[in-house]
C-alpha cells in the first residue's frame, strides 16, 4: 500500500501537539483525555481540511458542472481513494461511504440478509458485541423468522473459541463479529474465526470501529466479506464512515435506501439503479465529514499504523501495571490480546460517581455500559469505568489517572 509523504513528525510523542483539544485545562487541571474509544480528538490537518472545504469548495457532489461542484466531487472521491488504500480494497466499487459503522451494519442486515433469511436460518454473533452489532441482526431476525445465536465469552473477556466454532453450521447465514471489543479491549483472533466460517460458506461481517484506529487493517488478507468502521474513532469527523464489501456481494444486493444519486434513470414505472458504490449512497452525503475522514487517513498513514500499534501496546501495559497498584481496583477485561482499552472497577464505587470524581481532576474516562449491555451482564456489573488510549496519549496521562483514582479512593473511603 502506498504511504503518503510524512505530514507529521515520525516521533510519536510529538503527535500530541497536532491535537488542539488536548491543550486545555479542565476543572483546573491539564486535560488527560482517555476516552478515544467513544470519540477520538481530531488533528489540525483534519480540522483544516474540513474548514478549507467549507470556506472555499463547498457545493454538492456528482451533480453540478460548475467549478465548485467539481472541486467538491474531487475532494470527496479522493477521500474514497484514500480509504480504499487504507484498508487495501481492490476497487472503489467496494467502498461504500456511510454515516458510520451503525449504518453500515444496518445496510448489510437489511440489504444482504433480509431478502434471503428464512425461518430456521441463524445469524451468529458473540457476547462481546457493541449494540450496533446486535440490534440490526435482532431486527432482521424478527423480520424474517431467523434466529439470533450468541457465542459465549470467558471470565477474561475472550470469546470461547470452541463454542463459537461449534455454533458454526450450515444453518448460519451470517457471522457478525467485532474486531476489537469497545468495552473490554479484546482483540479477536479474526484470521482463525474467519477461516473457519468461510470453510463452511458463512459470510462474515467485521465491526471494525475499534480496530482501524489501533492497527493496520487489510480486508483482503483478513478474508472477511464486509468490514465496517467509523471516522470519529479514527481521528476524523463524526457522521462519516465506511462499509467495505466484496464487489460480487454488493452487486447482488438491492439498494438500502432510495433517493438521489443512487439511480441512473427514474420513471414512475421503473428505476434503474446506479453502479457501485453509488447504489448504496442515496441523498446528499456528509461531504465535509468524508473529506475530513480522508485527511484522517493521511494523518494515520503518516504517523504509521505500526508505530501507533507499538506505542499503544507499551502504553497499555504501563497503564495496566499502574492500575494494578491501586488498592481495591479490579480490572474488567484481561483477554489474551488487548487493544489500548481498559475497563475497571474501584471498590464498590459506582462507575458514574467515579467518572465524576475523575473529571473534577481533569481526567476524561467513559463510564457506564459502553453500549455493550450483554458484556456488563456477563460480568454481573451495572457498568464499568473505561480508559481508552489514542496515539496522542502518554505516561503523564496515565499518571494523572492513577493520582485521580487514589483521590477517589480516599473520598469514598
Ligand atoms: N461505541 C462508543 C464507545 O465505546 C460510543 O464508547
Amino acid at each position: 500500500m502506498n504511504q503518503p509523504e510524512a505530514l507529521v513528525s515520525t516521533d510519536i510523542s510529538s503527535c500530541r501537539d497536532d491535537f488542539p483539544a488536548l491543550h486545555q485545562e479542565v476543572n483546573g487541571h491539564p486535560l488527560a483525555f482517555l476516552d478515544s474509544a467513544a470519540s477520538a480528538q481530531q488533528p489540525n490537518t483534519v480540522i483544516d481540511a474540513v474548514a478549507r472545504y467549507q470556506r472555499h469548495d463547498h457545493a454538492n457532489v456528482h451533480r453540478g458542472v460548475h467549478t465548485l461542484s467539481h472541486r467538491a466531487t474531487e475532494l470527496y472521491e479522493g477521500a474514497r481513494d484514500k480509504l480504499c488504500n487504507f484498508v487495501n480494497a481492490t476497487s472503489r466499487a467496494e467502498m461504500v461511504l456511510t454515516s458510520g459503522t451503525t449504518e453500515a451494519i444496518n445496510l448489510v442486515a437489511q440489504s444482504f440478509c433480509r431478502p434471503t433469511l428464512k425461518p430456521g436460518d441463524q445469524v451468529l454473533i458473540t457476547w462481546l458485541e457493541h449494540h450496533s452489532n446486535i440490534v440490526p441482526w435482532q431486527l432482521v431476525c424478527e423480520q424474517t423468522g431467523a434466529d439470533l445465536i450468541v457465542a459465549p465469552i470467558d471470565d477474561n473477556g475472550d470469546i470461547v473459541l470452541s463454542e463459537l466454532l461449534g455454533l458454526m453450521t450450515t444453518r448460519v447465514k451470517m457471522l457478525g463479529i467485532g474486531h476489537v471489543s469497545n468495552a473490554l479491549g479484546t482483540v479477536n483472533p479474526l484470521h482463525e474465526i474467519i477461516a473457519a466460517a468461510k470453510s463452511i460458506g458463512i459470510p462474515v461481517l467485521v465491526d471494525g470501529a475499534q480496530g482501524v484506529p489501533h492497527m493496520q487493517v487489510d480486508v483482503q488478507e483478513l478474508g472477511c466479506d464486509f468490514y465496517a468502521f467509523s471516522g470519529h474513532k479514527m481521528f476524523g469527523p463524526t457522521g462519516a464512515g465506511v462499509l467495505w464489501g466484496r464487489e460480487a456481494l454488493l452487486e447482488s444486493m438491492p439498494p438500502y435506501k432510495g433517493g438521489g444519486d443512487m439511480i441512473l434513470e427514474v420513471s414512475f414505472e421503473n428505476t434503474v439503479f446506479n453502479e457501485l458504490p453509488y447504489k448504496f449512497e442515496a441523498g446528499t452525503p456528509n461531504i465535509s465529514g468524508i473529506i475530513g475522514l480522508g485527511a484522517a487517513v493521511d494523518y494515520l498513514q503518516s504517523v504509521g499504523m505500526q508505530n501507533i500499534a507499538e506505542h499503544e501496546k507499551n502504553l497499555h501495559s504501563y497503564m495496566v501495571d499502574k492500575l494494578k497498584s491501586v488498592s481495591g481496583l479490579r480490572l474488567i477485561g484481561t483477554a489474551r490480546k488487548q487493544a489500548s482499552v481498559q475497563s475497571f472497577m474501584l471498590n464498590d464505587i459506582h462507575p458514574h460517581d467515579l467518572g465524576t470524581i475523575l473529571d473534577h481532576q481533569g481526567v476524561a474516562v467513559r463510564t457506564g455500559h459502553h453500549c455493550a449491555m450483554p458484556v456488563m451482564q456477563r460480568f454481573g456489573l451495572p457498568g464499568t469505568a473505561r480508559a481508552s488510549l489514542g496515539l496522542y496519549n502518554n505516561t503523564d496521562d496515565i499518571d494523572q489517572l492513577i493520582d485521580a483514582l487514589e483521590k477517589a479512593r480516599q473520598v469514598f473511603a
